[in-house]
């Protein structure tokens, strides 16, 4: 059996939270387990279906756990019934349908309506109370009718992006358009309509419509549209309710914002700093000013708070001692640092990297003052002389700390470097690749532990064999050359049992 490959954790779940390892110890019983052979079968045959695909050694999904249970138990008894599943997408024979349903992160959630014929993403809170408010709007109405102030009160969270359109009547083209676009969108933003703008808390109160009119809590706070063809809709809420600096602090209404930002195509420029120090303003107003300037052109901003952005630093290999910091990350991986910044440095460096003038930075560990240890500690500073140019066979682990089936590996790992350990021809190494940036296209790590050997002669493969020593042994023996080979054949002290 072909080892399995775990995915790797979103990165912006580093962001919010360090992940915690605590066991659900609630007997489960509303959460529906299925699998490959009746996940279909679930599905059709309900109206509304949430399906939640995790894996076990998940820290995220062990914290989810009790409070996804919670939430299908208070479900239970909803009318129409609101059924919440699992799949353990890490499993083997679930794997097919992990591909199929697109799965990259986990927990993954998804909402299945009408027999599977809809399906979309879950966008919600990963707390009990939160699961059940979000997941019973999901499943009424895709716009909600607002009647009177308080309804609109209600319905207008001061903290949210919220959707409403005034119309003259409710049917018609621009209502259906609306409507069409609601569904479409209804995990991410919520709808509403009314017919009487005055009971609407911003923004021109005698308009009779059609208009849409989107309540934002940043920059202008609402914005009116009043085009109804769908794509134009849609475009108009995308786009409006993008803030022009992303904020990120300990605030979790913000997080929606967070991950819009990180699922944006653009560039990412990341401001970080104290924010509630007294030089922040300046910095604010400067970071504001320039990220209005390069709208549309490609790089998105965001704002971080020094005391909410731990997980951030420990991402991207920054210290408090670099702050204000601003960092940008291109799509193709790079990362660009300017530590210690003031505020008149933003614009011209910003302007730097847009011309490529920044050179880009690389995240290393220290290399370690002793390196003893059967199994040999690569870090960034070091890949290239340890692994590149030693000219010799190397293994190598990239792993991550937390990752359970990294610390099942470890041991048998020792064991392997120890049976090498009077053969100079073959190293065995780790690196810890959320430590160090992995800076070249050599080594595809999706997932850990990944593990690669590259050959003396500069061959690399990557191993997907059981993590058995005798196989990983087996392996190495079939792919490595034997140093003397390369140089000289002749070379008498060539000892190699193949
Ligand atoms: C789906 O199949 C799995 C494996 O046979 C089983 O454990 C699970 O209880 C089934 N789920 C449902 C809802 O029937
Ligand atoms: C409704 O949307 C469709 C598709 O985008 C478009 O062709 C049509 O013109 C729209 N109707 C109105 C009134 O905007
Ligand atoms: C930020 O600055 C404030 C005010 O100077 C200070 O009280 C706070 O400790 C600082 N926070 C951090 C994380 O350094
Ligand atoms: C990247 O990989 C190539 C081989 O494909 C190697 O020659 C080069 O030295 C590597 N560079 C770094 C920085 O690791």
């Amino acid at each position: 059996m072909a080892t399995k490959w775990l995915v790797l954790p979103l990165a912006i779940a580093c962001f919010f939270t360090a992940i915690s390892a605590e066991e659900s110890t609630e007997s489960k019983e509303f959460v529906l387990t299925l699998d490959h052979s009746n996940f279909s079968d679930a599905v059709s045959k309900n109206k509304f279906i949430v399906v939640e695909f995790y894996a076990p050694w998940c820290g995220h999904c062990k914290k989810l756990a009790p409070e996804y249970e919670k939430a299908a138990s208070v479900l239970s008894s909803h009318d129409p019934p609101i059924v919440l599943a699992k799949v353990d997408a890490s499993e083997e024979v679930n794997k097919d349908l992990a591909s199929e349903q697109e799965i990259k992160g986990f927990p993954t959630l998804k909402i299945f309506r009408d027999g599977g014929k809809a399906v979309q993403e879950y966008k919600g809170p990963r707390d009990a109370d939160g699961i059940v408010a979000y997941l019973k709007k999901q499943s009424g109405p895709a716009s909600v009718e607002i009647k009177s102030v308080e309804d609109a009160t209600n319905f207008i969270d001061e903290k949210k992006i919220v959707v409403v359109a005034v119309f003259p009547k409710l049917s018609g083209e621009e209502f259906e358009n609306y409507t069409t676009l609601a569904d479409k969108l209804r995990s991410e933003y919520e709808f509403g309509h009314t017919l009487d703008a005055k009971l609407l808390p911003r923004g021109e109160s005698s308009v009779a419509g059609p208009i849409v009119r989107l309540f934002k809590p940043f920059d202008e706070l609402f914005i009116d549209f009043k085009d109804f063809h769908v794509d134009a809709l849609e475009k108009f809420v995308e786009e409006s309710s993008t803030p022009i600096v992303t904020l990120f602090n300990n605030d979790p209404s913000n997080h929606p914002f967070v991950i819009k930002f990180f699922n944006s195509p653009n560039a990412k420029a990341m401001l970080f700093m104290n924010l509630t120090g007294e030089a922040a303003d300046s910095f604010k107003s400067k970071f504001h000013e320039i990220a209005a300037q390069y709208k549309g052109e490609g790089i998105s901003f965001l704002l971080g708070d020094l005391e909410a952005s731990q997980g951030a630093f420990q991402y991207f290999g920054l210290n408090e001692g670099q702050v204000p910091l601003i960092v940008i990350q291109t799509n193709d991986g790079q990362k660009y640092l300017k530590p210690n910044l003031e505020p008149d440095h933003i614009a011209p460096w910003v302007k730097e990297f847009k011309e490529g003038k920044v050179l880009p930075f690389k995240k290393s560990e220290p290399v370690p003052k002793e390196n003893n240890e059967p199994v040999k500690v690569v870090v960034a500073d070091t890949l290239q002389d340890m692994v590149f140019n030693s000219g010799k066979n190397v293994l190598i682990e990239f792993y991550a700390p937390w990752c359970g089936h990294c610390k099942k590996l470890a041991p048998i790992l020792d064991e392997v470097a120890i049976s090498y350990q009077n053969n100079a021809d073959v190293l065995i190494t780790k690196l810890d690749a959320t430590a160090n940036d992995i800076p070249n296209d050599t080594f595809d790590v999706q997932g850990y532990p990944t593990v690669f050997f590259r050959s003396a002669s500069g061959k690399v493969v990557p191993y997907d064999g059981d993590r058995t020593k005798e196989d990983i042994i087996d392996f190495i023996e079939k792919n490595k050359d034997t140093i003397a080979n390369q140089e000289a054949v002749k070379d008498e002290t060539a000892k190699d049992e193949l």
